[in-house]
Parts: structure tokens; sequence; C-alpha cells
């Protein structure tokens, strides 16, 4: 898929450069993004929106990856940005992403990360709970600035996901619930404040899903009440975020609609809600985040050691793994792989990839068929480009790997290589003599 294909050597070729090469240039393991796929992508949500001729900002989400080419990536193709943290708003702002385009969640947002969204003056705050909502008001009255806010509100939908991803169930950590009130009455408690403007809702149900009926559901749910509300006070909102969550696919098992395809329909049902209850369209605002980049990324591993459990499994290790992909680990997920520098070979083995950490746990991929592999080999691992990179981290202290941008023909690093010395920086020495 994207600009991946098998070249002439039959080595794995991403963006039209040699994956072999780039392993031997950067290393392993290492990151590649196809960024013309990227930008695919980004142009497939744009331009649904164009023909349905609804107004709209489509935001990355970045906590899926971000890094500052990736956020001057998502500026080039238009996208507004969805920030997580003060840290994800450090990226953004070192990346000189467009302020008034930039969005700020989490359920619990810190007074210094509030005060940095203000003084930046980002296009909105998606408020998640009663003490954000009073904590930012108290917050803008102290430094005499106004804000833009979303509501995030769960709709107590139940989409059909893993645990840990789902988030629009009533008991979620997330939002304020829809159903029993809380929602009217942050909505009212926020209509009351002078310098906060509420722009309007925002949900998000969940995350890896492949059907349209959560999010159809949801916008039910959001009208209903919309319109009571409209009814009661006369409130009337100008936005409605319905999230990300597209499911993207990482193997055969997976079917799901282009996300592009997805959205579409849900816009169409959204049309039809405002006009049944004779409200005016409110500008929608979705937050993919792996549908823009999940398929994008491919991890190149060099395979090292093997080890047979006779008639049972052959383990064959590479050299990263839960380390720089926690997926498999933390959500038993799936991937789809092949031997980079020998594309074109039939599979004569069932083999089950191992990382190098230290932990049982640490499996990438379960019965994978290859070409009998041998060390020094180069696995490329398909759809690493969502929660990889972002996810990674220094267990067993490796250093985290490199990220290069494929396109055209050119590779550019992104981010380099951690080394050794990046790994002890942090450190301080029980021998340091002055330590404060
Ligand atoms: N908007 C909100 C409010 C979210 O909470 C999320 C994801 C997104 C947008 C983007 O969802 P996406 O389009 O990427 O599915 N680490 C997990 C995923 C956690 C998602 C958390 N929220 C994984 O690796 O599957």
């Amino acid at each position: 898929h994207g600009t991946s294909k098998v070249n002439a050597k039959g080595h794995l070729e991403i963006g039209g450069i040699d994956t072999v090469e780039l392993a031997k240039k950067f290393g392993t393991p290492l990151y590649v993004y196809d960024v013309a796929l990227i930008r695919e992508r980004a142009k497939g949500f744009k331009l649904t929106f164009e023909n349905l001729k609804v107004p709209a900002q489509v935001a990355y989400a970045s906590k899926a990856f971000s890094t500052i080419a990736m956020v001057q990536l998502a500026e080039e193709e238009g996208l507004s940005l969805d920030v997580v943290s003060g840290g994800e708003l450090y990226t953004a702002l070192a990346a000189d992403f467009p302020r008034e385009r930039i969005h700020f969640h989490g359920n619990n947002k810190s007074r210094e990360e509030l005060e940095m969204a203000l003084k930046h003056e980002i296009g909105c705050i998606v408020v998640d709970n009663f003490y954000e909502l009073e904590l930012l008001n108290s917050i803008c009255e102290e430094m005499k600035m106004s804000t833009k806010i979303l509501l995030r509100v769960t709709p107590g939908i139940e989409a059909h996901t893993h645990d840990y991803i789902l988030t629009g169930q009533a008991d979620s950590k997330f939002g304020f619930d829809l159903q029993n009130g809380q929602a009217e009455d942050a909505l009212k408690k926020a209509l009351t404040f002078e310098k906060i403007d509420v722009l309007g809702l925002h949900c998000h149900i969940g995350s890896q899903i492949f059907e349209t009926t959560g999010f159809i559901l949801a916008a039910k749910k959001l009208f209903e009440k919309l319109h009571e509300w409209k009814e009661a006070f006369s409130y009337e909102s100008k936005v409605l975020n319905l999230g990300g969550g597209f499911g993207i696919r990482y193997t055969a098992e997976d079917e799901p609609l282009p996300a592009a395809q997805y959205v579409a329909e849900i816009i169409e049902e959204v049309k039809r809600l405002a006009e049944h209850y004779s409200m005016a369209m409110p500008e929608i605002w979705i937050e993919p985040g792996r549908s823009l980049v999940g398929d994008a990324g491919t991890t190149l591993y060099k395979i090292g050691s093997r080890k047979e459990v006779p008639d049972v499994r052959q383990y064959v290790a590479v050299d990263g793994g839960m380390s720089d992909n926690i997926r498999p680990a933390l959500y038993q997920a799936k991937y789809e792989a092949v031997l980079a520098n020998r594309a074109l070979e039939k599979a004569d083995e069932t083999v089950s990839i191992a990382g190098k950490c230290c932990e049982s746990g640490d499996m990438l991929i379960w019965d994978l068929p290859l070409p009998k592999s041998d060390s020094d080999d180069l696995l490329a691992v398909f759809c690493t480009g969502a929660y990889g990179y972002a996810m990674a981290n220094n267990y067993n202290r490796l250093p985290r790997p490199a990220v290069v941008f494929v396109e055209n023909g050119e590779a550019k690093l992104v981010v380099r290589r951690e080394t050794y010395e990046d790994l002890i920086r942090m450190d301080i020495s029980l021998k340091q003599k002055i330590n404060n």
C-alpha cells in the first residue's frame, strides 16, 4: 500500500527508497514514514468535507506521533492540531504551528498547562470536568484573558474495540456525562463565565473503530441535548467535535472502510439531524490520529538470534521490541511483516517474532509465515506509524530508534537515534559533590 513496493533487487522500497539502504544508512530499528501516504490521507479527509460543503476542521491527534517534523507536515496539509499535554503543546509551538488551530485536550490539565495555553492564545481548550472549568475561569480572570472552549461529553456509547481504548462509555474517566445532567450543569456554569466562550461540544467514543454506528448514535444523543438546550435556554452550538478513532487495517483480519468514507457517512447523518431539529448545521471538527499516520509507518529491524522449541515454535528475535512498539504487549495488537531484503521469496516456515527485552511478554508477532531467515536479514513490520514511536520507552535502557521521512526518493532524518549518552543525561551521580 502507499508507495511501498518491491524493487528489481527484490527489496522492499518505500517512498522510492530501498529499505535495505535506509537500514544501512540510519541503522535499526528504524521507523520509516511514507510521507506521500500521510498527505493522501489528510487530503482525503479534507476533500470529504469540501464535497459535502460542510465547514470543518480536521485536527491531527498528535498523540499518535508527535514530533516537530510531523507537526510541520500537518501544517503543510492544512490540518488543525489536537494536543493533550504541555509537552505536545510545546512541540507544536516549537514547530511554529498556527496557534489558532491548536486544540488542547486532557482530563487533568495542570494550572501551568492551562496558563501556557492561554499565554500562547491557542484556538480552543477542550474542558473535561468541573475542576478544570473553575480553574480555567480563575486563570482567565487572573491573566485578564479570554478563551474559547468545547465541553467534552461522554454520550454513553460502547464502541467495539479493546477495553483500554474505549472512551465514550458512561463509566469513563473522561468528560461530562451527557445523560445524568452533568453536561447541562457544566454548560450552564460555563455560560456564566464572561471570559469563556463555549463554542460547542466534543465527544470521542474510542479508537480503532470499524463501524459508523457508534459515531452516528453519539451524534444523535448530542443533537437531542442540543435541541433541548436551545429550547430551554437558547444555547446554540457553533461547533461539534466528533473526535477520532477511525480504524485502520493492521492485518487481513481488519476490514475498515477508507476513513474518509466513514466520515462522509457520519456527516450525512449529522446533516439530517440538524435538519430534523431545525438547527443550523454546526461546524464539524474531527480528530483522526491513527488513520492519518498509522499505515504510513513501517519499522525496520535486524534479525538476530533464533531459538527452537521443538515441535512447538521457532522464536526469531529482532533488535527492538516492546521498547519501540508496546502495542502487542499492551493490547494484543497484531501486525504483518515481511523480510525486506528478500521480499519476493515465498514463506516456507512459521516463526514468532520476539523482541530483545528481558520479559516473556515482549513478542511482536506470533505465528508469522516467512521465508527461512538468517541473522542480519531485515524485517519490516507494517502499520507502526501510530502509537509506536509515541509510546516508545527506554525499558532495559534501549535507546529509542531514529525516525526517517521518505518521499519521492528522498530520505530525511526527523528524529535522531538516542545514544547511550542520551540515556544517562538526566542521571545524577551519588559521587557528585554539589547536588541541588
Ligand atoms: N481524540 C481524542 C479525544 C482521543 O482521546 C484520541 C485517542 C483521538 C482523538 C485519536 O484517536 P485515533 O484516531 O488515533 O484512534 N495508544 C492506543 C490508542 C489510544 C487512543 C487515545 N485517544 C493505541 O495504541 O491503540
